[in-house]
């Protein structure tokens, strides 16, 4: 696999591993195919600027890649510029992933996604182009996450 030297920095020093204490909103995705699940945790403040991000990957090494970078890039973001946030926009940042490694950067958009979902479903807002996830990971039943 040709990764660049990006890639494997973020993989070998990931930035912004760990999680978030009463996080202002979480989203957990996964890929049913490799079996990789990531969880991004973002701290928002009240005029909708993401403070802190944060991420947990149970995953390849360009999705701990993926999800780290995607975590600098949304910081001191607003939610809807953190809206604009693509797989593409990763992978550039990245300089570039292999193919068949695409779908990895599609997880952190996705995750991005989730988190941002999170957070308005919790505070009764409505985030324009937002949709809501349609990963299984955040079903209706309570469980130690939603703390
Ligand atoms: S191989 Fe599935 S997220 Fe990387």
């Amino acid at each position: 696999m040709n990764y660049s030297d990006k890639v494997m920095d973020y993989f070998l020093n990931p930035r912004n591993m760990g999680e978030i204490e009463g996080a202002s909103g979480i989203g957990l995705v996964g890929n049913a195919r490799c079996g990789d699940i990531m969880k991004i945790y973002l701290d928002i403040d009240g005029g909708n600027i993401i403070r802190d991000a944060k991420f947990k990957t149970f995953g390849c090494g360009a999705a701990v890649a993926t999800s780290s970078i995607a975590t600098e890039l949304i910081i001191g973001k607003t939610v809807q510029e953190a809206l604009e946030i693509t797989n593409s926009s990763v992978m550039e940042a990245l300089d570039g992933l292999p193919t068949a490694k695409v779908h990895c950067s599609l997880l952190a958009e996705e995750a991005i996604q989730a988190a941002l979902w999170d957070y308005a479903q919790k505070n009764g807002m409505v985030i324009e182009g937002l949709k809501p996830p349609t990963y299984g990971g955040h079903d209706h039943h309570h469980d130690a996450d939603e703390s």
